[in-house]
């Protein structure tokens, strides 16, 4: 029976690299998927007034694996507080689908080691993995605001550090870094103790530091290399992500996946919706490719399938493919038919 999937344009670029990436998984597994559109983001806010509606998280959970593109843009861009917000969707569906565990992979391909602007000598050999706890930490904390005054409070309970921890582990080669800033934050000070933990308790065999967040942003791009997994809170994960991004040279190279429910994973590119070039048809589709390759694997055990995604993917790139991110010329629509061709 084919597996059904939800796929969310959303906005900006979005629409642009979802389509094609459709075509790319019809391509590696013919027949196998069955896939249902639904607006979400700013595009939803339009058509029904919020960003998530009940009728599309229900469709999410009912499916095999949610895949969603970009979402934002300068359109519903504001800072009062009453107006609904495109990222409110995205929000909405981690916490909605319990997807506690970000998974964000760093890999740059050598092809691609001219497009870094770090040096070859520094990025060569790297290959890490940012695990991002997702619906915990500032992002979900009370939040208020009055006229001089407003706040986010940063809540992390043991279980919700526990759990996370355990996915970091157990992804973990060699060695863990776990990344807080225990030395100014209370949550961060709970962190460390839970993942210590979970470490002398459960894997006493995989390495484990702790680091300060503001140091780990430095080792990230002077000594890359060091680093196998990443452990870290939601916030702190969402910026060493785009900074780590940076050593794959784009940060349309980069796919993520979204676990930890028990219902569909949701899989997702790092990039935004990139509004300064949406509808020119140059968006670099690739980390849409390699969003949906993670969804073959992790989402839907098809892991033939999604090897076979990222070997075109890595083809296409050797073979010079370069969209205006990477320095090229290469539109949306050629650098798919490359990676078609590939596969
Ligand atoms: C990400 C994005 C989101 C986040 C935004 C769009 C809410 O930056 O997935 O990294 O902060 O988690
Ligand atoms: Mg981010």
């Amino acid at each position: 029976m084919a597996r059904r999937i939800v796929v969310l344009p959303g906005d900006g670029i979005g629409p642009e690299v979802a389509a094609p990436a459709i075509e790319v998984l019809n391509a590696v597994a013919p027949g196998e998927l069955e896939f249902e559109e639904h607006v979400f983001g700013g595009a939803s806010i339009d058509a029904h007034g919020v960003a998530l509606t009940d009728q599309t998280l229900a469709a999410c959970r009912g499916a095999d694996a949610v895949l969603l593109a970009a979402v934002g843009g300068p359109k519903w861009d504001s800072t009062d507080p009453s107006r609904p917000r495109p990222e409110q969707g995205l929000l909405g569906l981690r916490k909605g689908l319990g997807l506690f565990a970000n998974l964000r992979p760093v890999r740059p391909v050598p092809a691609l080691y001219d497009a870094s602007p770090l040096k070859h000598e520094v990025i060569d050999r790297t290959d890490l993995l940012v695990v991002r706890e997702l619906t915990g930490g500032i992002y979900f904390g009370e939040k208020t605001r009055d006229e001089d005054s407003a706040s986010d409070a940063c809540v992390y309970t043991r279980a919700e550090i526990e759990r996370i921890a355990r996915v970091a582990f157990g992804a973990a080669r060699s060695r863990v870094s776990s990344v807080d800033k225990a030395n100014v934050l209370e949550t961060s000070r709970l962190w460390r103790e839970v993942v210590r933990q979970v470490h002398g308790a459960e894997f006493p065999n995989i390495e484990l530091e702790h680091v300060l967040v503001d140091n780990a942003a430095m080792r990230l791009v002077a000594a890359p290399r060091h680093f196998d997994v990443i452990l870290t809170e939601n916030m702190f994960g969402d910026i060493l992500s785009d900074e780590a991004a940076m050593l794959t040279g784009s940060i349309g190279m980069l796919p993520s996946a979204s676990l930890g429910g028990d219902g569909p994973g949701l899989f997702e590119p790092v990039h935004g919706s990139a509004p300064d070039i949406a509808g020119n048809g140059e968006a670099n589709p690739l980390a849409m490719f390699l969003s949906g390759a993670l969804m073959l694997r992790h989402g839907l055990s098809l892991g033939e399938q999604a090897a076979a995604v990222e070997s075109a993917v890595d083809r296409a790139l050797a073979g010079g493919l370069r969209t205006k991110d990477l320095g090229g010329d290469a539109t949306t629509a050629e650098a798919t038919q490359v990676v078609l061709n590939h596969l």
